[in-house]
């Protein structure tokens, strides 16, 4: 375990504003037009308060999302529905459910073709948004992606494959079949010229924080969000740090596996650029092993945000036992591997001796609350039951 601190600079005051609560609540609305939106549930752990001696412990569970398994899905979504508006000149509060899927929409929309790279969450989610709008999806998966996952996007009605190529690579592969082709790129991180989309997505994203601001009881005094490239936790980072005041903004944690630590690298070296990760992206939180950092993402953390931390595969395997055998009667989350990064390294940070340093840097005390994202419910089954023991139950 490693941690380095992000050191401050002022974004762009417009850009960090599009993920205000006033912006994040109209995604929601978006979102709370589809006939499956459900918020997902916000668990406070009250045992395992008990056990950490801190104030408070909430996880946000997202293996609830639209029966998806995972938050993606609210950016490819809001994403898709910003690309119809600006098409189709519909101003953006008339953006719903119903108006996207809707007949008009198609006709004037004309045959679409949207195309990504994921390591499973993301595609599913543009895959199922391609659905619900009638057109189509392409999807391309790094090399090593579990079969599991290919087979869930598939499901949708995608055209899914899984490539030679590291995630990275990918991503340059599916831009350029998009040029290609005259395919829409959907794409969750930015390249050179490419940061339209890539905005929308982290917009999407929103919707999670705010669902998450509104259910605490408590502020919460430090959140702990995982990183890919970045997008979630940039734009996670940028609604908390937008609700609290500057004095009593929670300690924004941005967690990575050391061998996927594009973020831990960019905040450590300081120096105004982005830096790959220093590893070989092989660690089994699939959703987070990514070597690039999102250029935008990077933008919202560094104003926002105060540590980049990076764990080995142990803190996921910690936070997927203790979320699916939980303390006393709290209830059980099911979390997959990159979901319970973040719950199994803050329990680790506050349990263990030899984490007392880190502990410190953080300020994590007897007073601590502690919110934690579970992105993802068991989107690797096999690998849930051999780390958990346990079957996971499918929400
Ligand atoms: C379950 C899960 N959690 C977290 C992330 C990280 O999101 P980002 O790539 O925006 O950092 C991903 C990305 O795919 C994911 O699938």
């Amino acid at each position: 375990m490693e941690i380095a601190p992000i050191v401050r600079r002022t974004g762009d005051a417009a850009f960090f504003e599009r993920f205000s609560e006033k912006n994040a609540e109209k995604v929601r609305a978006f979102h709370a037009s589809f006939p499956m939106y459900r918020e997902t549930p916000l668990r406070p752990l009250s045992g395992l308060v008990n056990r950490l001696g801190i104030r408070g412990f909430y996880v946000k569970d997202e293996s609830y999302r639209f029966g998806l398994n995972a938050f993606k899905v609210l950016g490819g979504s809001w994403a898709a529905a910003r690309y119809v508006a600006k098409r189709l000149d519909i101003p953006l509060d008339e953006l719903s459910f119903e108006r996207i899927v809707s007949d008009e929409v198609r006709t004037r929309l004309g045959d679409v073709t949207f195309v990504t790279t994921t390591d499973g969450n993301h595609g599913r989610g543009v895959a199922w948004t391609a659905r619900q709008l009638r057109q189509k999806a392409v999807v391309y998966m790094p090399k090593g992606t579990r079969p599991e996952r290919l087979e869930n996007i598939r499901k949708e009605g995608a055209d899914a494959s899984i490539t030679e190529m590291s995630y990275d690579d990918a991503v340059r592969f599916t831009r350029r079949q998009a040029e290609a082709n005259g395919w829409v790129m959907m794409q969750d991180t930015t390249l050179p010229g490419y940061s339209e989309i890539p905005g929308w997505i982290m917009e999407g994203y929103g919707t999670m924080a705010f669902e998450a601001y509104r259910q605490l009881p408590e502020p919460p005094t430090h959140i702990f969000v995982q990183a890919g490239v970045g997008s979630m936790a940039g734009a996670v980072a940028a609604f908390f740090a937008s609700v609290y005041p500057q004095e009593r903004k929670p300690v924004i944690t941005v967690v990575e596996p050391l061998t996927a630590d594009c973020v831990f690298q960019t905040a450590k070296a300081a120096d105004g650029k982005l830096h790959a990760a220093s590893g070989k992206l092989d660690t089994m939180m699939a959703g987070l092993a990514c070597g690039e950092v999102c250029g935008l993402a990077w933008e919202l953390l560094e104003s926002c945000a105060d540590f980049a931390i990076v764990c080995g595969d142990e803190a996921s395997v910690e936070g997927m036992r203790l979320l699916a055998s939980p303390v006393g009667d709290d209830p059980a989350v099911v979390s997959g591997e990159s979901g319970a990064a973040t719950t199994g390294l803050a329990a680790m940070l506050l349990a263990n001796p030899s984490c007392d340093g880190i502990r410190r840097t953080l300020k994590l005390d007897g007073q601590s609350v502690i919110l934690c994202f579970s992105t993802e419910g068991a989107t690797d089954v096999e690998n849930y039951c051999r780390v958990t023991g346990k079957k996971p139950f499918l929400n």
